[in-house]
């Protein structure tokens, strides 16, 4: 068939693996695909910075030009940040175009936006690299368990401080080397703040608790603490009890007076060393969820790094471009129950 044209926002930790990996299995994924998949353009900010493997040709700094150009069919954004990447993702889906982006902290505050976007012009909003990396997990709860009711979320969604807490748990190693040591993996946020002050794990909850209970929960409505008050003393602490502190992202339907709403709250918690949580390590992430008819389920794999997010980003290309070629479209997000969100008190 037709070829599937692919704008890429971003060709950094994660758009350069995202290019090693359509270069290396174009034939595979145009036969699961049922179309080639090829590379239209490759938005970046610095021209002139080298970049092996990929084809120079395709580079642009002009990322508001090459999202609505004609022979665009899918736009993937692996950029970050909230402006100008909802304006160009905004831009993308009122032109039909299909969207991938692994973007939490943009789809945490203006999902309700881009959702009406692309239910407006029929297009495709998937993004299952924004939370947990490469692990399958917003699919699940969107669509394989879509026919049971989600009553909890709860597990470790960030990998820096995973990583970080695990690290300062092992060896007793300090604080600042280990999150140096984060950045250099390519697991840190741009701006690592974002990580060690928990706001990339709540905006992950939003986006789970807004997935799971069919709601729209932002980051600022998640009671947020960091683990930049986790001391080495506290860690020594925590295993002379025998437990060990992990930062816990956690999502739950409760019951009110009136019904039912969400709370959503991402803080540092001690664990003890038996629970299976206290086995995830490094860059690791691991969720559980709780369902009224499937019980108990657990999720568990690489939350952070190039080439895992880039799993999960091809993923959903793959899913979207399927889609276009059939004529299919994913889940609709207009369906929303829109259950109150618990106000909280911030720490
Ligand atoms: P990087 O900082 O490594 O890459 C960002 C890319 O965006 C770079 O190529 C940069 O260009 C480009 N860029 C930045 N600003 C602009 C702009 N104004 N116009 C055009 N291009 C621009 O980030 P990552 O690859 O690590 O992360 C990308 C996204 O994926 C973020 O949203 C992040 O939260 C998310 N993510 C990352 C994970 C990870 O483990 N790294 C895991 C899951 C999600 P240039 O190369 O010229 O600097
Ligand atoms: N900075 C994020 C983390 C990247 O450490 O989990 C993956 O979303």
């Amino acid at each position: 068939g037709k070829a599937i044209r692919v704008a890429l926002l971003g060709c950094g930790t994660v758009g350069t693996e995202i290019v090693r990996l359509l270069t290396e299995q174009a034939d595979d994924l145009a036969a699961r695909v049922g179309a080639p998949v090829e590379l239209a353009g490759i938005a970046v900010r610095r021209a002139n910075k080298p970049r092996p493997g990929v084809p120079a040709e395709l580079l642009t700094t002009d990322a508001a030009a090459l999202v609505t150009r004609d022979d665009v069919d899918v736009v993937v954004e692996v950029i970050g940040g909230i402006e100008p990447t909802r304006d160009w993702l905004l831009s993308a889906l009122e032109a039909g175009k299909s969207v991938v982006s692994a973007n939490k902290a943009l789809l945490a505050e203006h999902a309700g936006d881009l959702f009406a976007a692309a239910d407006a012009s029929g297009a495709d909003l998937y993004f299952e690299a924004a939370v947990a990396g490469a692990i399958p997990l917003l699919r699940p709860l969107r669509e394989s368990l879509a026919g049971d009711r989600i009553t909890r979320v709860m597990g470790i969604v960030n990998g820096t401080t995973n990583f970080i807490l695990s690290a300062m748990d092992e060896t007793g190693a300090g604080y600042a080397e280990t999150l140096d040591e984060a950045s250099r993996l390519g697991y840190a946020e741009a701006d690592p703040t974002a990580d060690v002050e928990g706001y990339d794990a709540a905006s992950k909850a939003a986006i789970l608790a807004s997935i799971a209970f069919h709601t729209r929960v932002t980051a600022g409505q998640v009671h947020r603490e960091g683990i930049t008050a986790v001391t080495p003393a506290d860690v020594a602490a925590a295993r002379g009890l025998g437990r060990t502190i992990k930062l816990l992202a956690i999502c739950e339907r409760v019951a009110t007076d009136d019904g039912e709403s969400v709370a959503v709250r991402v803080h540092p918690a001690m664990i003890p060393r038996s629970h299976p949580l206290a086995g995830v390590n490094g860059a690791f992430n691991a969720v559980f969820v709780e369902a009224d008819a499937a019980g108990q389920l657990m999720f568990y794999g690489q939350g952070a790094g190039g080439a895992p997010t880039a799993s999960a980003v091809l993923g959903d290309l793959v899913a979207v471009a399927r889609n276009r070629v059939v004529g299919g479209r994913g889940p609709r997000e207009s369906a929303y129950a829109d259950l109150p969100v618990r106000p909280i008190a911030q720490a």
